[in-house]
């Protein structure tokens, strides 16, 4: 495959993208001071921003090869062409996109959805705990919207979800999961701080985003109640309080063991539901849902924290306080 200095080259010459890409040809490539066109990557894709009339479109270019990408993104096509889906943007693979160093690549053109990463906008809520329950509250409606349209994202982290005008959108789609494509393995396996540890290739179905949907779901609630747990624990782009180490090894996890310690239930509840999602297997894995959080003793919107306090006695905490609720 090309390095990046190849692809951005090839990205400023119109004359070499492909004529299915059409009229993006003549668009404004995002280009920084330097004149230099501005590549956001990942592990898996280089992206570049290109804006034609008052549209603006991302080119993602593909850094490792992929087989059967073409195959694959026609049925990821087709299914949410039936069953449209309003966390993705709209998108199109081009198995000749750009020719990079006499080669035709591959690369898929995307709605490109201004906006700041997950992780930009919890630390923009850290002050406000209504607004982290409230994102909680979204955060489930879209794995509650998701599942009813039978797809899977397969690498939930926050710097695939995109928060525009407080509402979650999805990218990345390389490890999408729809029913069309069952019995096939994936390379990807996502984000290992977001993962179950058992998690491999193998596990490329409907059930691959239950284990990061409740990690961040939970890591919302605790933030809400104690923000101070961010900086302890150094939430960023790459983690958010949770990290593989943390999985592999919760009995030594400081996170674990001052959750465990705390005196705030909730932060207890959490604690040994994660350990229990950690020890089951992964077949075996719950759905992030507002009725299985409600039934699990959590709180979920539209019920208020105080609400849910009044409603539910955690076990093995004799005189719960509410003040947990009203801290800040
Ligand atoms: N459609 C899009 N709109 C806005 N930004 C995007 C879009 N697609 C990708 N990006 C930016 O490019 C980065 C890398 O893209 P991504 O598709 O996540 O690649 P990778 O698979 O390498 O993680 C993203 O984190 C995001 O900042
Ligand atoms: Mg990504």
């Amino acid at each position: 495959m090309p390095d990046l200095a190849s692809f951005n080259d090839a990205v400023q010459m119109p004359a070499l993208y492909h004529s299915s890409l059409g009229d993006l040809k003549d668009g404004q490539l995002l280009l920084n001071t330097l004149g230099l066109p501005v590549p956001n990557s990942g592990n898996f894709a280089v992206v570049y921003q290109i804006q034609h009339r008052d549209k603006k479109h991302a080119l993602r270019c593909f850094i490792h090869p992929a087989p059967d990408q073409e195959e694959r993104f026609k049925h990821i096509a087709d299914h949410l062409k039936r069953r449209p889906c309003r966390y993705f943007v709209d998108f199109q693979f081009h198995p000749q996109g750009l020719k990079v160093g006499g080669q035709w690549q591959a690369l898929m053109t995307m709605e490109w959805r201004d906006g700041v990463p997950l992780e930009r906008h919890i630390t923009s809520l850290l002050d406000n705990s209504d607004g982290l329950l409230h994102l909680a509250g979204q955060w489930i409606d879209m794995f509650d919207h998701l599942r009813t349209l039978d797809v899977a994202h397969g690498d939930i982290h926050p710097d695939n979800v995109i928060v525009h005008d407080g509402e979650l959108y999805l990218i990345d789609y390389d490890a999408i999961y729809i029913p069309a494509l069952q019995g096939r393995a994936i390379q990807e396996v996502g984000q290992r701080n977001f993962q179950h540890p058992q998690r491999n290739g193998s596990h490329y179905g409907l059930n691959m985003d239950h284990f990061p949907a409740w990690v961040i779901y939970y890591t919302l609630i605790l933030l809400s109640i104690e923000p101070g747990l961010w900086k302890r624990y150094q939430g960023g782009d790459q983690k958010l309080l949770f990290t593989a180490e943390d999985y592999k090894n919760p009995d030594q996890s400081l996170l674990f063991g001052e959750l465990e310690q705390s005196s705030h239930p909730l932060f207890k509840l959490i604690a040994r539901k994660m350990k229990a999602m950690l020890q089951s297997e992964f077949a075996d894995l719950p759905a992030l849902s507002h009725a299985i959080v409600r039934a699990g003793g959590l709180p979920t919107q539209p019920q208020a924290p105080s609400d849910w306090w009044r409603d539910h006695q955690v076990e093995s905490v004799a005189q719960p306080t509410q003040t947990w609720l009203k801290k800040r």
